[in-house]
């Protein structure tokens, strides 16, 4: 495999001398910057966080071991643990001025919305003081980054069941990160199978490379914006079907494909026609996503009703790839067993994406204190391909009389 061009370090063609290095659509194979935080291993089906097998993690950790990782680079002691569980516990309250407003905000949309979630995060950040990082201590930055983390689950909960006309279910200080959010959800204690099942899911989506919703924060932080800023930009990147946007949309085609029979026919009439088979495919991976192997295993822990079936979709959908798009390389990512996953859990299909923001909130705040320790503004160049410059001015337009 060659390794990736390094758009920092500069080549001849970057230094200026033979006019820009043009990047490949989409960034593909560009490396923009240097982190510590985690990596993806496409060809070997393996990813880190902090040089951690990030699966390893989520099989023997939890969610709050992973989140302290993320934040300080290595795993908690004990206390360290303990300490830190019961700090993030205790900011998962709502802001006073933001709870009034939820009612109105969760009018706006249905259940599981992403705008109602991405304004309501917005506004906590305001409540709670955000400044352009460079206008406050990186105490008080590194602060509001754990509070707002903390807080995103309860901001998505709450939304969600205001919007489906039942109370808020307050946040309890008793429960991991995991156990709260399923119990302000469904207002019953946490199952222990569903907890287990929605902590490994919430694990190992915590951070991913440079990811486009990670670039987006980075991109963001690099102008000095404040974290309210950086967060709501990338939940919105992380809302669209190619990227975090995906499960439900699997779901919609596992409905419409509807029985064993008609998946060969679906999935070919699909591709045939152009459409991206939603929960397949990757830019870093040309193997099985090893995210989606860990959620496949505990699918079939859940005894979903939907395992066998999402099974015989995935191996008819990987072979008519191979067979109709060669040498592409495309298998199941991690959003294909993901809803198998949440729903097994009890989470409505709606919820699928807010829950992966209330796990890749962690990795971006990651991604953001390690920007502005050694910031540039990322500020890149596009070719132009319009009409060559300058044009003559048009005879039918009249200058404006000032
Ligand atoms: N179904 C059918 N064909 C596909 C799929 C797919 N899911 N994914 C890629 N291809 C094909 C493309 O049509 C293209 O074929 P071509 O060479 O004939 O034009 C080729 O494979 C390369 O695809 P690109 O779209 O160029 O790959 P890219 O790296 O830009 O996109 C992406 C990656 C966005 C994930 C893409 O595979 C996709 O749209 N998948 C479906 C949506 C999805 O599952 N998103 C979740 C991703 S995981 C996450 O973000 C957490």
């Amino acid at each position: 495999m060659s390794s990736p061009v390094n758009a920092a370090a500069g080549t001849p063609a970057a230094a200026g001398t033979t006019g820009p290095y043009q990047a490949a659509a989409g960034l593909a194979d560009v490396s923009v910057s240097s982190t510590k935080v985690s990596d993806v291993l496409g060809r070997l089906g393996f990813y880190h966080y902090r040089g951690y097998n990030a699966v390893d993690i989520a099989r023997r950790g939890n969610f709050e071991d992973a989140w302290y990782l993320m934040l300080h680079g290595n795993l908690p002691t004990p206390q360290q643990r303990a300490a830190f569980a019961a700090e993030v516990a205790g900011l998962r309250e709502v802001p006073g001025g933001v709870a009034d407003l939820l009612p109105a905000i969760a009018r706006l949309s249905g259940p599981g919305s992403l705008e109602s979630l991405r304004t309501a995060l917005s506004l906590t950040a305001q409540a709670i003081g955000c400044r352009p990082w460079g206008d406050q201590t990186p105490e008080q930055t590194l602060g509001q980054a754990i509070r707002l983390s903390a807080v995103m689950p309860t901001l998505a909960a709450g939304l969600y069941r205001l919007a489906s006309g039942q109370e808020v279910v307050p946040p309890r200080t008793d429960l991991g990160y995991a156990a709260s959010y399923l119990y302000m959800i469904t207002g019953a204690e946490p199952d222990e199978r569903a907890t287990y099942a929605v902590e490994r899911y919430l694990m190992l989506t915590i951070d991913h490379g440079f990811n486009n919703s990670t670039f987006a924060a980075r991109v963001i932080a690099s102008s000095g914006a404040d974290l309210g800023a950086v967060l709501t930009g990338a939940l919105g990147a992380l809302s669209g079907p190619l990227h975090g946007g995906a499960p439900a949309r699997v779901f919609d085609m596992l409905d419409a494909i509807g029985t064993l029979d008609n998946a060969e026919p679906w999935l070919r009439h699909a591709i045939e026609h152009g459409d991206k088979l939603m929960g397949f495919g990757h830019r870093i991976y040309k193997t099985l996503d090893p995210r989606s192997e860990l959620l496949h295993e505990v699918a079939q822990e859940l005894h979903s009703d939907r395992v066998a079936f999402s099974e015989h979709v995935e191996k008819t959908a990987v072979a008519l790839l191979a067979e109709l798009k060669p040498g592409r390389d495309l298998y199941a990512n991690v959003e294909f067993y993901a809803g198998v996953v949440l729903e097994a859990a009890d989470l409505p299909r709606e919820m699928f994406t807010p829950t992966f923001a209330c796990s890749r909130i962690v990795g971006w705040v990651a991604n953001v204190l390690e920007q502005i320790q050694d910031n540039r503004i990322f500020r890149p160049l596009a070719k132009y391909v319009g009409p060559d410059a300058p044009r003559e001015l048009p005879a039918f337009w009249q200058p404006a009389e000032h």
